[in-house]
């Protein structure tokens, strides 16, 4: 389980109060992070980008977050969004890069093969999936299946994975009907 804080300051008025007070109430073993915007895809000033985010960043990993999340603001009539598919990676890249806390992907990221490749190219440490999973729920399962990896997956499932596809959850043991 993990908490996000969003919170669209200015890098020299850290949320610091906001993180403290939320800290101290969430249960110790339960990380809390900090979702940023690293642009707003605004060029007129005064505007928001990666410059003022890396202090940011800096600031939340002093105020004790356990990770960073990396948005980018979708909210000004001005903005120019380059919408590609993983066009935020980027600026996680980046934060995770100059910042150094646990660094979550976000934005297009709907493949398997593209979420594992940004992990394992170390542009972030996570990566977090919002409208790829509202259409397919069993995205992870998947993925699991596409990457030759596994997840866990309760017993009542275990005979529900199709042919080729039945070491997703690992080694299951079943009788075979
Ligand atoms: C139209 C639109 C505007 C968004 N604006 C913001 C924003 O201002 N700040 C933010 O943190 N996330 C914003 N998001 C959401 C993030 O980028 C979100 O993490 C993303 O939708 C999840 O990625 P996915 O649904 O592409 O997997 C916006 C998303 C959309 C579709």
């Amino acid at each position: 389980m993990w908490w996000t804080i969003c919170y669209p300051g200015e890098a020299d008025t850290v949320p610091d109060a906001v993180f403290a007070a939320v800290r101290a109430v969430v249960p110790e073993a339960i990380p809390v992070g900090v979702r940023v915007s690293g642009t707003d895809w605004v060029d007129d000033e005064p505007s928001w980008d990666i410059d003022q985010t890396i202090p940011f960043g800096h600031a939340v990993k002093q105020a004790g977050a356990d990770w960073i999340d990396v948005s980018s603001g979708g909210v000004s009539p001005k903005q120019k969004i380059a919408l590609a598919p993983g066009y935020q990676v980027p600026l996680a890249e980046a934060v995770k890069q100059a910042v150094g806390l646990p660094t979550m992907a976000v934005g297009l990221i709907t493949e398997p093969a593209q979420a594992n490749a940004i992990v394992a190219n170390g542009q972030a440490d996570m990566v977090a999936l919002g409208r790829a999973m509202r259409y397919d729920p069993r995205w992870a399962w998947h993925a699991a299946a596409e990457l030759g990896a596994t997840v866990e997956g309760p017993p009542q499932y275990w005979r529900c994975l199709p042919s080729g596809k039945n070491a997703v959850f690992g080694k299951t043991n079943f009788g075979a009907r």
